[in-house]
């Protein structure tokens, strides 16, 4: 295995601190002469480029958001002419503007060589057939894949998403080894085998690189029964390149390794953004190393995780699966709730499907959720109640809260065709 690693993957670990502090000053020289936003950031925050004279020194820079990104719509933070940005890409994010980003020639191969390196990871090989079905076009999924499975020297079948009943024929007809999908969509294509009387567990297909939503320990399990497949996990968001952050080991199959050659992560407070050592639970920030079109410094992700030592690729660190992003968290008459706990529990529930939705309305001054699952065919009546009930006592019990839970009738919620919406919020709506 060691000699499919490529230079970064076999830099010891005092090298790739040493590589990190050089390649992180150079980058905050860079912004900070470049972009007039990180230049009254720093400013403002007191602190100059040369002031980072060791990798803990990054925490006394300032954070990067979002909201500084849309301030700056379209191009502000960009840190080269716009004649040497060779791709934009843009995540619609679901109020006013879009966020933007560019990259340079040097981007989009560092960008396709990381993503090389997670199909590695995940088990592919050259001269493997790998089927895209993660979204073509300004989403950074699509093009991020295929870039990199061809950098890998794998064949590329770029379906993009959508158009189902054809994904399974393309999957038959054309034999990929390795999928690559949101493992929300790689749902609605097993419904699509099964309507069609085709058995998925006879596909070609040995790996699934699924990411771009948060999923869990019992999607895999259910994605690797009924396709036959190993399920990991890829990482990735557009502000800081795209699919290929960080990437699981098909090995190991316990968090995704992080390239931290050239994304330096810092998990923080999400409330005073303080660091928080390795092993808490926090929220996930980037800053890039080697990034030159746009570069990002301590970017807030939003996302919750922690960070913990390496394993099958031994000098980057690991980042937990993702629990959720805190926008998508549901504060309950207090209690915290995820949609990817809700999923542990729909998916432990033999007489429903995998598709639920949850539910927010307001009761008078109380918010009311209310889990939509789906029930599987042939579940009898008794079966759905009994079901119903399990999954409000599951709820109540391993998360602290009431809900209502509704069984649906099968193939009535409506499906994924990329990233899922799991949170329907009626709050404010009905009547
Ligand atoms: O979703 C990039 C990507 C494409 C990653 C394909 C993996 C595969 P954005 O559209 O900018 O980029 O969304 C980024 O999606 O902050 C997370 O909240 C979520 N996300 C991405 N990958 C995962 C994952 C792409 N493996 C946002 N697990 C991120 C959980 C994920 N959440």
């Amino acid at each position: 295995m060691t000699e499919l690693l490529d230079a970064g993957e076999r830099l010891g670990p005092e090298e790739l601190r040493a590589a990190q502090l050089e390649r992180l000053r150079a980058t905050l020289a860079r912004v900070y002469e470049r972009v007039p936003f990180y230049r009254a950031s720093f400013d403002k925050a007191g602190v100059r480029p040369d002031d980072c004279r060791s990798l803990a020194d990054l925490a006394r820079f300032p954070f990067t958001t979002k909201t500084d990104l849309r301030d700056n719509y379209p191009f502000g933070m960009f840190a080269v002419p716009e004649t040497d940005v060779r791709r934009l890409h843009a995540s619609s994010g679901t109020t006013g503007l879009p966020t933007v980003v560019g990259y340079t020639e040097n981007d989009l191969s560092m960008w396709a060589d990381m993503v090389a390196r997670s199909l590695r990871a995940a088990g592919a090989r050259p001269g493997h057939k790998v089927h895209v079905a993660y979204g073509y076009g300004l989403f950074t999924g699509g093009l991020g894949a295929h870039y990199g499975a061809e950098r890998l020297g794998c064949t590329v079948i770029p379906a993009s998403g959508g158009m189902t009943a054809r994904q399974v024929r393309l999957i038959q007809d054309f034999r990929p080894e390795v999928i690559m999908v949101t493992p929300s969509y790689m749902l609605t294509i097993l419904d699509e085998f099964e309507r069609q009387g085709v058995d998925p567990r006879g596909t070609s297909l040995r790996v699934g690189v699924f990411g771009a939503e948060p999923w869990t320990e019992e999607m895999r399990r259910e994605i690797e029964e009924r396709f036959a497949i190993d399920a990991v996990d890829i990482y990735g968001l557009s502000e800081v390149m795209g699919p290929g952050v960080s990437q699981e080991c098909v090995e190991t199959k316990d968090g995704l390794h992080i390239w931290e050659d050239h994304f330096y992560p810092e998990v923080v407070d999400p409330f005073t953004g303080e660091v928080l050592p390795d092993g808490e639970q926090g929220e996930l920030v980037f800053t890039s190393l080697t990034k030159e079109a746009m570069p990002v410094i301590r970017y807030r992700t939003r996302d919750l995780t922690r960070l913990l030592p390496g394993t099958a690729r031994p000098a980057f660190r690991r980042m937990e699966k993702v629990t959720g992003r805190s926008d998508d968290m549901v504060i309950l008459r207090g209690v915290n709730l995820f949609p990817t706990q809700v999923e542990e529990i729909v998916l432990r529930t033999p007489a429903v499907a995998p598709h639920f939705q949850l539910r927010l309305t307001r009761e008078g001054r109380m918010d009311a959720l209310t889990i939509r699952a789906e029930a599987r065919a042939g579940a009898t009546p008794e079966d759905r109640s009994a079901a119903a009930l399990a999954i409000a006592t599951a709820v109540k019990d391993g998360i602290g809260v009431s809900v209502t839970v509704e069984v649906v009738d099968p193939e009535t919620l409506e499906r994924s065709v990329g990233k899922i919406k799991r949170i329907v919020d009626l709050r404010g709506k009905e009547g």
